[in-house]
Parts: structure tokens; sequence; C-alpha cells
């Protein structure tokens, strides 16, 4: 399973790529808000400095929600680095970008995806990447690890190439489950990711690791 951040916080992507575990970055226009990265300008730097930071694919969002706004921000940000993935709604006018730029070679992650039915929808149009949010479906009393259960019986059944992006990771037992359903990359905040780290066994036994050595070597 290929770990993604879930930041625009280029210390966040630094300590996450130094524990040698990452395999991408995806960002949001609200991600990148909350870094204060605004302006056309100042955006499209942001992502070259992530892309210079991280190996891996590198989502980034267009804003614009019909057909050709998208097609024309998609391809400046293709032009940006070739690691960039566009991030495209789950939309109509999203669906059409998704297939013209998947016609053209360019990788594409199609976001906002709450059900099956827009999953299947994706992989026709040839998503690279497609981000079932499966912590806000649990916020209103949804499944939303079911959902991506969902999507992965349907991607099997026919073959689908697109990779299940699961988004909206709010705790490290979301990353273990979607791990054992198959998913096929999780993104996550760094905290869910450092998470996996924990066991007060390891350090209680480390601790006595070290006291032993200390006890036979003084
Ligand atoms: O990248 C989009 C997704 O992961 C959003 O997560 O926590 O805002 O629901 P969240």
């Amino acid at each position: 399973m290929k770990f993604f951040i879930d930041t625009a916080n280029l210390d966040q992507i630094r300590e996450a790529e130094a524990l040698g575990i990452l395999d991408g970055v995806t960002t949001n226009p609200s991600l990148m808000a909350k870094e204060g990265i605004t302006g056309y300008d100042n955006i499209m730097n942001h992502y070259k400095t992530i892309c210079e930071i991280v190996e891996g694919d590198i989502s980034a969002e267009v804003i614009a929600t019909d057909f050709e706004g998208m097609v024309r921000e998609g391809e400046a940000l293709a032009a940006l680095h070739p690691q960039i993935v566009i991030k495209l709604p789950m939309i109509a006018e999203g669906i059409k970008a998704c297939k013209y730029f998947s016609e053209k070679g360019i990788k594409t992650n199609v976001t906002l995806v709450f059900s099956a039915g827009q999953a299947l929808l994706a992989a026709k149009a040839g998503a690279t990447y497609v981000s079932p949010f499966l912590g806000r479906l649990d916020d209103v009393s949804t499944d939303g690890l079911g959902l991506i259960e969902e999507i992965r019986l349907i991607y099997d059944n026919y073959g689908y190439e697109t990779e299940i992006l699961a988004a909206s990771i709010r705790h490290t037992m979301h990353i273990i489950d979607c791990a054992k359903i198959g998913a096929d990359v999780i993104t996550s905040p760094l905290s869910s990711i450092m998470g996996l780290l924990n066991h007060p066994l390891t350090d209680i036994g480390l601790a006595k690791f070290l006291a032993d050595y200390k006890k036979g070597n003084q």
C-alpha cells in the first residue's frame, strides 16, 4: 500500500519524507489556504517545491468547475512538473476532464467521492486515482470503510486499473483497516502516520534493554 501525506505543510512533508516511507503528497485548496499559500504564482511555486522534496505523485487540484477551465488549469499544472497529478472534482465536468487528460496520458485524481457509483464513473473515465473521503462519511454516520470495500469489489470485478486512494483519514485505525481491505493508497495527516509507530510495550521493552545493557557495562 502506498503512503501519501495529505498536507501542504512543507515541514510535515519533509518529516514524512525523512522517515523513508513516503510515496506521494495530496493537497487541496483548503490545505493550501491553511498554510497561507495564496495567489497563482505562490500556489504554483509551492507545488514545485513539494515536487522537489518528494519523489512520487503530487496531486494538485483545479479550481475551475467547467470543462474548458479545468483543462486550462490542469494543463498548466501538468506543465509544472512530471510528478503532478491533476485533481478533479467528482462532477460531470470533472469526469469529462478526467477522460480528456487520461487520453493524453496525464495522471488524474478524482476527488470528493462519496459513493460507489461515483467511483465507477471515475474508473470508466480512466482516472489514475479515485479519492473516497472515508472520514467525512464517518462524520455523518455513514460507513466510510464500507465504501472502500464496495469500490475494491467493483474494481476487482472488472479489472479497473484506477487506484483506490483512501482520503479523509482521521486516525491510525483507518490506515490499518484500509490496508486490510486492499486500498491501493492512503493519504493521511502526519499524526496518523506517526501514530502507527506507537506501542507501549515497545517503549517498555526498549527501556529494559537499555537498562540491562547499562547494568552489564558499568
Ligand atoms: O485531501 C482531501 C481529504 O483527505 C480531506 O480530508 O480531513 O478534510 O476530511 P478531511
